[in-house]
C-alpha cells in the first residue's frame, strides 16, 4: 500500500530518492538498515542487514545458497514484510510505498510465474497488459523489442511450458524489460544459462547499465560478479560480510605467492620461515600467504637455501580470495 500523500509528499511525483534517507538519497537507490527476516519456523534468514546500493551501479549481491539472497530481494519487492529494520528502494520505504515504486522497478524473482499453455510472446503480451500505465497501442511492439533483447524472438511462438529452464529465464527478464526502469532486481537472472546464453545476459546487463539504470543481482557465482558488476555485497549465513566497489574488495585480499619448484619441502620449510602464511605443497607447487616483507627477499632466502625456484608468482586475489579471507571459510552452503 502506498503511503498518505498527506505526509508531505507531492502526489504525482514518486521518483526522488531524497525521502527516506537524506543525504544519501540523490546517490543510492537502495539502502536498508538493520533489515531481519525472521521466518515463521524460527529460521534467521537475514540478520540486521545494512545495505547501500550506489546510483548507476551494476550491484552484484553474493552469497552462497541460503545465505538470504532471494529473502532480502522479496523484503526490497515488498513481497513479504521484514522483521525488524527498514529497506528504503527509490527514496520510498518497502513494503510501504511498493505502489508508487515498483512501476519504476524491473525484477525477476526465482522461477518467473508463467502461463505453462501461452507461447512465450503471449505471456509477455498478458503481462504487459497487466500493467495499468502500458499503453495497448504499443504493446506488440514494445513485447517484440523485449523478446529480441533476450534472444527469444525466435522461441516466441513456442509454449513456455515446452521452454527450457534457460528460456524461462530469458522470458521472465524479458517481462522485466517491458518497460524502461530506473531499478532492475534480478535474482540469479543467470541461473540455468548455457555459457553462451550467460554471455548474452552479461552484455545486457552492461548495456542496461550504460543506459543508466542501475542493477541489482544476486548470483552465488563469484567470478560472474567479477565480470560484470562495478560493486558488490557478499552475504553469508545471512549477514553482510562486506560491501563496496568490486576493485576494492578484491584488493582487500592480497592474492598469493606460488613457487613452482622440484624441491617442495625444503622450499615449504624456508618460506613458513620467512613468514608466508598458510603454505600448502600440491607437488612441486607450494603457495601461501605473502608475508609483509619484500617478496625479493623471500626469493633469495629459497635460493640460499639450495631450493632449486622455477617459478615464483604473486597471483592476483579474485573476489573468491576476499570471500575466504573475509570469513576464514570456503564458498559453501551453510548447514
Ligand atoms: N519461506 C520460508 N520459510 C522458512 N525458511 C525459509 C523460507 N525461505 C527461505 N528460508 C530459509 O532462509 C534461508 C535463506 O534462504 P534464501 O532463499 O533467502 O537464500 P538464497 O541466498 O536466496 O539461496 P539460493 O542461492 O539457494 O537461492 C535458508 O536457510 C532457507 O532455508
Ligand atoms: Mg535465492
Amino acid at each position: 500500500m502506498d503511503e498518505p500523500s498527506a505526509a508531505g509528499r507531492e502526489a504525482g511525483d514518486t521518483g526522488d530518492a531524497e525521502r527516506c534517507a537524506p543525504g544519501q538519497a540523490e546517490t543510492s537507490v537502495i539502502v536498508t538498515r538493520g533489515l531481519t527476516k525472521r521466518y515463521r519456523g524460527g529460521q534467521l534468514a537475514v540478520d540486521g542487514l545494512d545495505l547501500t546500493v550506489p546510483a548507476g551501479s551494476v550491484f552484484g549481491f553474493l552469497g552462497p545458497n541460503g545465505s538470504g539472497k532471494t529473502t532480502t530481494i522479496r523484503m526490497l519487492m515488498g513481497l513479504i514484510e521484514p522483521t525488524a529494520g527498514t529497506a528504503g528502494v527509490l527514496g520510498r520505504p518497502m513494503p510501504r510505498a511498493a505502489r508508487a515504486v515498483l512501476p519504476q522497478v524491473g525484477a525477476l524473482i526465482e522461477g518467473p510465474a508463467l502461463y505453462g499453455f501461452l507461447s512465450g510472446r503471449d505471456n509477455l503480451l498478458r503481462y504487459d497488459a497487466a500493467d495499468p500505465t502500458a499503453d495497448p497501442r504499443t504493446r506488440r511492439v514494445r513485447v517484440a523489442a523485449a523478446l529480441d533483447r533476450v534472444g527469444l524472438t525466435a522461441a516466441a511462438g513456442k509454449k513456455a511450458k515446452a521452454y527450457s529452464l534457460g528460456m524461462k529465464q530469458r522470458l521472465g527478464l524479458a517481462a522485466a524489460l517491458l518497460q524502461p526502469r530506473r531499478l532492475l532486481v534480478l535474482d540469479e537472472p543467470t541461473n540455468g544459462l548455457d555459457p553462451q546464453g550467460m554471455r548474452e545476459i552479461r552484455t545486457l546487463i552492461r548495456e542496461l547499465a550504460a543506459d543508466g539504470t542501475t542493477v541489482f543481482l544476486s548470483s552465488h557465482l563469484l567470478d560472474e560478479i567479477e565480470q560484470v558488476c562495478t560493486h558488490a555485497a557478499v552475504m553469508a549465513r545471512g549477514r553482510l560480510v562486506t560491501q563496496g566497489a568490486v576493485a576494492d574488495l578484491a584488493a582487500g585480499a592480497r592474492g598469493r605467492l606460488v613457487v613452482t619448484t622440484p624441491d617442495p619441502a625444503e622450499a615449504a620449510r624456508v618460506l613458513k620461515e620467512q613468514g608466508v602464511g598458510d603454505v600448502i605443497a600440491d607437488g612441486d607447487r607450494i603457495s601461501g600467504e605473502p608475508p609483509a616483507r619484500d617478496l625479493a627477499e623471500v626469493n633469495a632466502a629459497l635460493v640460499a637455501a639450495g631450493v632449486r625456484v622455477r617459478g615464483f608468482t604473486l597471483v592476483r586475489a579474485s573476489l573468491e580470495d576476499a570471500f575466504v579471507a573475509l570469513t576464514g571459510e570456503g564458498f559453501d552452503v551453510a548447514g
